[in-house]
């Protein structure tokens, strides 16, 4: 899968909704429950961060959910892509971008969202064909003024920022012209899921999901 080709479908995934969980599972039997209430409130595409033992597991479990689109986060490796890919996940998420983890990505035919954080990093991936990036760690990156700065020279490259993002500054990088969605581990709070609120969680879903109308 080309880079062009992998940006295509990133574009589609972050479409789905304004808002990209960024999920750590700790305990494989919140899985179904989780995906469940968050495709429920509106947020379809899922990131489930390859940091814990559990996720793998959780992706296969997740991915079976219906309405669901089931990507794997923190991808470092070549390994960790081959892994994601062979539990189901559809789309792949990582913090930077290195060669072997593209080669891997284009190998694998997982369609990747390769994290950016400064212009130049930006203009790499763009030159290998990338135009959607996920922007890592936003805030403490320059945040959505970043963004919008970076909008003027390169506009044909759209983010999905991540880190540090919550209901409270979601709309300022939604309002940008080069912003698909933002993704957020705010939607599913640890103490929601330990106590199973599975009923907070889509709470928590339909109101970043009515951040933007939808399409
Ligand atoms: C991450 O990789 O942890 C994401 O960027 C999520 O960050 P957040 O917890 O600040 O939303």
């Amino acid at each position: 899968m080309t880079p062009a080709e992998q940006s295509l479908k990133a574009a589609e995934i972050c479409r789905l909704a304004p808002v990209v969980p960024v999920l750590v599972i700790d305990d494989l039997a919140q899985a179904r429950d989780l995906a469940q209430a968050l495709i429920a409130g509106g947020l379809p595409a899922l990131e489930v961060t390859l940091r814990t033992s559990a996720a793998l597991d959780a992706i296969r479990i997740m991915a079976e959910v219906p309405g669901g689109q089931v990507g794997a986060g923190t991808l470092l490796t070549p390994a960790d892509v081959k892994a994601a890919k062979a539990a189901g996940a559809t789309f792949g998420v990582s913090p930077g971008a290195t060669d072997r983890l593209l080669d891997a990505c284009a190998e694998y035919d997982l369609p990747l969202l390769p994290g950016a954080a400064t212009a130049t990093e930006i203009m790499l991936l763009l030159e290998k064909g990338y135009t959607v990036q996920k922007f890592f760690p936003a805030e403490q990156s320059g945040g959505a003024s970043f963004l919008k700065s970076v909008g003027s020279p390169i506009p044909q490259v759209k983010f999905c920022p991540t880190g540090g993002i919550s209901l409270k500054n979601a709309c300022d990088y939604l309002a940008l012209s080069n912003i698909l969605c933002v993704g957020g581990s705010w939607v599913a709070p640890k103490e929601a899921m330990a106590s199973g609120n599975w009923a907070e969680v889509t709470r928590l879903a339909a109101e970043a999901c009515a951040l933007r109308p939808q399409a």
